[in-house]
């Protein structure tokens, strides 16, 4: 992403906290899987959306009108020896060349910096509850400046969490934000093409995984934006099933929520189809429901439509379809959708915000009413039925079908526009694509 991407947040974020305001945003720390080895680094999602800086051990601050200049950048220095064992760091230079820091400090006087920068600001921003150690530092600085008051130095006397205001500013994306959406939902759809054209009875379903990270890895994308679910059967009806080590059966639905993260934007598509290629008649049937639900569902999407009528609109569909089906029964739809039983088959939302992170920043309400939809906002659409072996009061004909759908959406100025169209979805394209 461009350098003025950065910038332009950056102004925006002062602009909005304005004049008398310190914001101080950690990036996330190192986390350690076993021993000394450490999971694959990914900054904090408000630290990289402000500063493009994806090194661990850094600390950004925003001054706004701060003479010596607004954006202060705490990070690690260079060490030719660190870097021989550990890969190249940008240090203060780079900070400032690189990342267009006006200031930058090594990350370990940062406590005796930081003090001096908060002195006399009113309000102080900061992701307040995100990491403990950096909630004892902000509270170790704030007592340091707490004990120099007869000198006439003043602690800030608001403290908000940042979120709100950065988190409204995530939830509208800009073209650029779009344009790595776009591509992170293009690697997904060719990495679910590619397993849907793989699929083979016999095979386990942690092989299909490695068809879908290979696709994801070989453009670009190093780490999917969540752990990759590949259920076959009955584990298609275990809604974050990750173990992914069954084997495929012959005449069950395979069901796979996979998506990249490119650019540090996720992308998130669902698709379930069956392990040798035709659907059989019950999987046909819950099939066509969930697909009925999931296009309701994005039809509704256009801006000034309200974040409930998604799911309302799939819950409506379910409900009617499993009661012609005979799956629900013994109540009128209505009963059924206010008393909650669809909750059996259907038990999770129609969908999230998707951005930055898979589950992405912004509320979902406000002021007790839904959100409206904007254009910029980016939502999946995801509606599923689950029917695990033992479901009582259910034909066994219907026993360990799972499916979920799941697309991308993008709204837009006239409606909306599915960044992951590309992936088969209906019954006749994933028969026809699994066929070649
Ligand atoms: N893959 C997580 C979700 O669909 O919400
Ligand atoms: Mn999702
Ligand atoms: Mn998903």
């Amino acid at each position: 992403m461009e350098k003025i991407e950065f910038l332009r947040r950056r102004e925006q974020l002062m602009q909005q906290v304005g004049k008398g305001s310190i914001v101080i945003i950690p990036t996330a720390p190192e986390r350690q899987r076993n021993r000394d080895v450490h999971f694959f680094y990914r900054a904090d999602s408000d630290f990289y959306y402000l500063t493009g800086f994806a090194e661990p051990e850094a600390v950004a601050v925003l001054i706004p009108e701060r003479e010596q200049g607004e954006y202060i950048l705490f990070c690690r220095e260079k060490d030719p020896e660190k870097e021989t064992w550990h890969g190249r760091r940008a240090g203060l230079e780079g900070a400032c060349q690189t990342y267009d820091a006006d200031d930058a400090f090594p990350i370990s006087d940062i406590d005796e910096i930081l003090p001096g920068l908060m002195e006399n600001c009113r309000r102080l921003y900061y992701p307040m509850g995100c990491y403990a150690d950096f909630d004892a530092k902000v509270v170790e600085w704030m007592n340091h400046l707490r004990g120099r008051s007869r000198i006439g130095i003043n602690l800030p006397n608001e403290i908000s969490p940042l979120e709100h205001t950065v988190h409204e500013m995530r939830l509208v994306k800009s073209e650029a934000e779009i344009a790595a959406m776009r591509r992170a939902a293009e690697i997904s759809v060719l990495a679910h093409q590619r397993a849907m054209q793989t699929c083979r009875a016999g095979m386990l379903e942690y092989q299909l995984e490695a068809e879908i990270l290979h696709e994801f890895v070989r453009h670009g994308s190093r780490a999917p934006a969540y752990p990759s679910i590949v259920g076959g059967g009955s584990n298609a009806c275990i809604l974050h099933y990750i173990e992914n080590t069954g084997t495929l059966k012959e005449n069950d639905l395979v069901l796979i929520d996979a998506g990249c993260e490119y650019d540090y934007y996720a992308s998130d598509i669902t698709r379930t189809f069956p392990v040798n290629g035709k659907f059989s008649k019950e999987q046909k049937a819950i099939y066509q429901l969930v697909l009925k639900a999931q296009l309701a569902a994005i039809a509704k999407i256009h801006p000034g439509a309200r974040w409930n009528e998604l799911y309302d609109v799939t819950v409506q569909i379910i409900t009617e379809g499993l009661m012609q089906l005979g799956i629900l029964k013994g109540k009128s739809v209505d009963r059924l959708i206010a008393e909650g039983d669809f909750k059996k088959f259907y038990m999770h939302k129609a969908g999230h915000w998707l951005g930055m992170d898979v589950h992405d920043v912004g509320n979902y309400k406000i002021d007790e009413q839904w959100r409206e939809l904007k254009p910029g906002m980016v939502t999946t659409v995801e509606p599923g039925i689950y029917i695990p072996a033992g479901s009582t009061g259910v034909e066994e004909r219907w026993w360990n079908i799972g499916v979920r759908i799941e697309d991308d959406v993008l709204v837009t100025k006239t409606g909306h526009e599915v960044l992951t169209a590309g992936a088969q979805k209906t019954i006749e394209e994933i028969e026809a694509l699994m066929a070649t």
